[in-house]
């Protein structure tokens, strides 16, 4: 099976998994994914630039079944769904080294026992040559993990950035053809893997503008032969400011705090305030993820179960505080029937969260006329902090 070509000598040697669901058996996968490997063939010699996950080794093999020498692998990433199959790669070519950086090898040597003595490792701006080609390698941590590097091949001006930039999508095109829908994949992709990471990837990025970059060649997704689209969106995404939106994920369990949603809702819409509301019951949580890359608020919805927030809303609660969104609100919403400190628990639960807190309304039982008069007071404080912030 031959690979796709890029440029002379570079082929993409990845594997689609269309039917993949779930990612670290926690993120939706609505259209598969792929993991995409590249082989770099120069004039003396050749490098594979990451692999497979290992469940798709079949794949890669078959690529390489006509490729008599790997001389270098290079591991920009130490997460198995990139390196799970460097185990089987070194098999089939035993003069092979890994090349990574020091943190890599470390990582490597304990995820997949690969021994040291098959490691090369690389600091920041060190090169390799593989003759008429050359390969720089760039320390970027926290894309995804401390470890993480780019490699930037310099003659053909390809950047191989392994998950920066990607996107779970499964997709026989090798560039991006449809840019809304790559711009949905990734945008759900950064919420749910590098939205955490926003300042280290900011500096990267400012980095990034000193290489000319003709395609940037991510580990996930289609490639991008007009890196534009996806820098600028990744400006946007890691450094704009938050939009004139709130998002409401919440539970109702016998109704209560579904009105009180219903008419916080209506309230926000009549002042001017968009608002993205998910029914934690049903809701795709990368859905909710994406909403919390712009975002400006965040209302929480909750019931009180057994004294505290609703089991589905802490967990929300505790994703958002692992993501870190640009937030600058917060407020919570719901009901309660006995008792209970829902309120104080949640509002422990995201404490990564430098947003501030506007007074909750919490309702016993069905909401009132004064849970309602709450609710607006609620409402028309959002819009007023939206606009004196200026977001649009
Ligand atoms: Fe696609 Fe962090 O691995």
């Amino acid at each position: 099976m031959k690979g796709r070509q890029i440029r002379k000598g570079v082929y993409w040697v990845g594997a689609v998994d269309w039917d993949r669901r779930l990612f670290d058996a926690l993120i939706p996968l609505p259209d598969g994914t792929s993991y995409n490997a590249y082989l770099v063939q120069g004039s003396q010699k050749v490098a594979l630039i990451d692999t497979v996950d290992p469940t798709m080794i079949h794949v890669l093999l078959a690529f390489l079944e006509h490729v008599p020498v790997v001389d270098y692998v290079i591991a920009n990433h130490a997460e198995q769904d990139h390196s799970g199959s460097i185990p089987q790669v070194l098999a089939r070519y035993p003069n092979a080294k890994v090349v990574t950086t020091p943190r890599g090898k470390d990582l490597l040597m304990a995820l997949l026992l690969i021994p040291e003595d098959r490691f090369i490792t690389v600091n920041d701006g060190k090169t390799i040559s593989l003759g008429d080609k050359t390969l720089e390698f760039i320390y970027a941590p926290w894309v995804h993990w401390p470890e993480t590097m780019l490699t930037y091949l310099r003659e053909d001006r390809i950047l191989f950035p392994c998950d920066l930039f990607g996107s779970h999508l499964a997709t026989s095109d090798l560039y991006v053809s449809d840019e809304g829908q790559v711009y949905e994949a990734a945008k759900r992709y950064f919420a749910e893997i590098m939205m955490p990471f926003r300042t280290s990837i900011e500096k990267h990025l400012e980095r990034l503008g000193n290489y000319e970059i003709d395609v940037i060649a991510p580990s996930h997704g289609p490639l991008y032969d007009k890196p534009q689209f996806i820098i600028e969106a990744y400006r946007d995404w890691v450094s704009g400011p938050p939009r004139n939106v709130v998002v409401l994920p919440y539970i109702s369990m016998h109704g209560s705090t579904w009105k009180m949603v219903e008419y916080l809702v209506g309230a926000l819409v009549d002042r001017g305030v968009a608002v993205k509301q998910f029914n934690l019951a049903v809701t795709d949580i990368g859905k909710l993820a994406m909403a919390l890359v712009d975002a400006a608020t965040m209302v929480i919805g909750t019931p009180t179960v057994l004294a505290g927030p609703h089991p589905a809303v802490s967990y929300a609660a505790s994703l958002a505080n692992a993501l870190r969104p640009k937030l600058q609100f917060i407020s919570i919403i719901g009901s309660y029937g006995w008792g209970g400190k829902a309120i104080e628990q949640l509002v422990q639960m995201i404490p990564n969260l430098k947003a501030e807190i506007l007074e909750p309304v919490l309702s016993k039982g069905l909401p009132t006329e004064e849970d309602f008069r709450a609710l607006d007071k609620l409402a028309a404080t959002v819009a007023e902090k939206h606009r004196e912030r200026g977001f649009t």
